[in-house]
C-alpha cells in the first residue's frame, strides 16, 4: 500500500474529524485531488465512502499510475476498515444534461446523514449524484438563518435540502423541479425533518416555464441553482446558463420582493456574469464565503447575491 496516499487521507480527516463533530455534519469532503499523481475525490457519509474516478477524462493512464486508484481503495479500507460494500466508485465522466440524473443502478438503498439541524436521504448507489450537494453546506446554513416568516422560492430544487433547511429557518417554501423523482424525495425530506409537505409548495413542472407563467405572489429570497446544461422529453428548447443567464435572472428578478434577494448558483467553471446583470440590479460575488472548509476548489460552485438597485440601506 502507498503510505503517502494513506496518511495524506488519515491527516485530512484528524483535520476535519472534531469539526465535523461539532457542527454535526456526517457528510463531508475528505480527499479533493490533494496530491497530483492521485486525482480522485473521496466523500465520506458516515461510515460509507463516494470515491469519483475521472482520471478516464482527465489524466495520463500510464502504467505507473495505473495502481494508484487501487492504492487508495487500500488505504481507505485500512484506515477506515471500509468493506468493498462500504466504498462506492463512481466512474462515469459528469454527463451533460438530463443523463447526470439518470439512475445507473438500481439497488434502492437510501440512508439518511445529518446536517447539523437536518437530516437528508441520501441514496449512495443508484446515481451519479447522492441526493445531497455537499459543497451548498453553507449556502443551505446562509437561507436557514434568513429565513424566517419568508416567502422563499428554490428553483431547480433537485432533493430539497435548501428547501428543508428554509423551512426549518420559519420560511414557507415553494420548490421547483421538472422531475417527479426528486419532488417525490424533497417532500420525503420534509417528512424526516418533521416538516409538514403540504405545509408547503411543491411543483413539478420545467423552472423555465414556471417562471414565465404570470403570478400575484412575490418572493423574498430566491434560491436558483440550475444545471449548465438541460435539455429533456419535457422541454422545447435547450438550456444552457451562461448562455441563458440574462432571461433567467431577469425572470427570477420579477418574482423578487421589493427588498428580496436572489441567490444565483452554477457550476459552470468558466462561468462569467453578463455585464448587463451587474448595471441592471446590485450584486455581489459571495462565491468565496460559500465554499465549505473541506472544499479545496475555490471554482467548485459559484454564488451571485443579486438585489434591486433600489432598495433602501445599500
Ligand atoms: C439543482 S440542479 C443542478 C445542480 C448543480 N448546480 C449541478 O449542476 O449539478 C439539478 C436539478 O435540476 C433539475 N432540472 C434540470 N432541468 C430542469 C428544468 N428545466 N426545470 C426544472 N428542473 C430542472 C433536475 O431534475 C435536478 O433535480
Amino acid at each position: 500500500m502507498s503510505t503517502e496516499i494513506r496518511n495524506r487521507i488519515k491527516k485530512n480527516v484528524a483535520n476535519l474529524e472534531s469539526w465535523a463533530k461539532k457542527f454535526q455534519i456526517d457528510a463531508y469532503r475528505i480527499y479533493e485531488r490533494d496530491i497530483p499523481d492521485y486525482p480522485f475525490i473521496v466523500d465520506r457519509y458516515n461510515d460509507k465512502f463516494i470515491v469519483y474516478d475521472r482520471s478516464i477524462d482527465s489524466i495520463d493512464s500510464r502504467e505507473d499510475k495505473q495502481q494508484h486508484f487501487p492504492q487508495l481503495i487500500d488505504a481507505l479500507k485500512d484506515l477506515f476498515g471500509a468493506s468493498e460494500d462500504q466504498i462506492i466508485i463512481k466512474r462515469r465522466s459528469r454527463q451533460k444534461g438530463e443523463s447526470q440524473y439518470e439512475k445507473t443502478a438500481e439497488t434502492n438503498r437510501t440512508e439518511t446523514v445529518r446536517e447539523g439541524e437536518a437530516v437528508f436521504k441520501v441514496n449512495l448507489y443508484d446515481y451519479l449524484d447522492t441526493g445531497l450537494f455537499l459543497d451548498h453546506r453553507l449556502m443551505r446554513d446562509k437561507i436557514r438563518k434568513q429565513a424566517k416568516g419568508k416567502e422563499v422560492l428554490n428553483l431547480f430544487c433537485y432533493t430539497g435540502s435548501v428547501s428543508v433547511f428554509a423551512a426549518l429557518g420559519g420560511g414557507h417554501v415553494t420548490s421547483v423541479d421538472m422531475s417527479a423523482t426528486y419532488s417525490r424525495w424533497a417532500q420525503d425530506n420534509f417528512r424526516l425533518n418533521g416538516l409538514d409537505p403540504s405545509q408547503h409548495v411543491f411543483v413539478t413542472q420545467n423552472a423555465l416555464e414556471y417562471l414565465h407563467e404570470p403570478k400575484d405572489e412575490r418572493f423574498d429570497i430566491i434560491f436558483l441553482d440550475p444545471p449548465t446544461f438541460s435539455n429533456s422529453k419535457r422541454m422545447d428548447e435547450s438550456f444552457e446558463v451562461e448562455r441563458d443567464q440574462v432571461p433567467l435572472v431577469d425572470a427570477c428578478m420579477d418574482l423578487l420582493a421589493d427588498e428580496g434577494v436572489l441567490y444565483f448558483s452554477n457550476n459552470k467553471r468558466s462561468f462569467k456574469l453578463e455585464p448587463v446583470i451587474e448595471a441592471s440590479y446590485r450584486v455581489r460575488d459571495i462565491t468565496a464565503s460559500t465554499i465549505p472548509k473541506d472544499f479545496r476548489d475555490p471554482k467548485i460552485h459559484r454564488v451571485y447575491e443579486i438585489r434591486r438597485k433600489s432598495t433602501p440601506g445599500l
